[in-house]
């Protein structure tokens, strides 16, 4: 753990510990960038941003990319039902490019239950892109209620509620620069 991460957990009450450092989440992120500067040599693909939570791990993640790429951002929310999220999703805002006959890279902050996800996968494989992958620096894998394919993943994580590096809590603590745990 950082200086930095310690600093903010000392003034925060609420924050109950440090899950994932910032030191790990840049070790890991540029990890992540070689492996897609890999696999995607030759191609130009489009890294597609779910808004608001993956904001954070986006630009990092593109800096740590070795080749042409493009970006575009879609921004979603799942229509509750009660507590538990339907797995209907509504877009707030949709993509500006043409993703027809292009590889898609889905970047997502965190897989929770599966449900946005898979609509999302569904939603624009309509659009015949020729490829679709998705990128997800967190995995809530033990919260899965819908199978969905994650061919880039960060960390998996227990099932906690987690914040910080760009996912928030009621709009808080997405500049936190490290993955913490909210005190219950
Ligand atoms: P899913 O459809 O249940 O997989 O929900 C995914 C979305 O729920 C993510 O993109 C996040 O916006 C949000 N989410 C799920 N778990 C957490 C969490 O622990 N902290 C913050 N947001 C979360
Ligand atoms: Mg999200």
């Amino acid at each position: 753990m950082t200086y930095d991460d310690q600093d903010y957990l000392r003034r925060d009450p609420l924050i109950e510990r440090v899950l994932i450092s910032s030191d790990d989440l840049a070790k890991r992120c540029c990890q992540m960038g070689n492996e897609l500067s890999r696999d995607y040599d030759g191609s130009v693909p489009i890294l597609v941003c779910i808004l608001k939570g993956a904001y954070v791990f986006l630009a990092d993640l593109t800096r740590c990319l070795s080749i042409d790429h493009e970006v575009d951002f879609m921004a979603v929310s799942s229509y509750e039902g009660g507590t538990q999220s339907t797995g209907v999703v509504k877009i707030i805002k949709d993509l500006r490019v043409n993703i027809t006959d292009r590889d898609v890279v889905i970047v997502e902050d965190i897989v929770d239950s599966g449900l946005t996800l898979s609509y999302l996968i569904d939603m624009l494989g309509t659009r015949s892109p020729r490829s679709i992958r998705v990128c997800a620096l967190l995995d809530k894998v033990s919260a899965r209620r819908k199978d969905v394919p994650i061919d880039y993943r960060g960390f998996e994580i227990p099932k906690e509620f987690v914040v910080g590096y760009g996912l928030d809590y009621d709009e808080k603590y997405r500049n936190l620069p490290f993955i913490g745990v909210l005190k219950q």
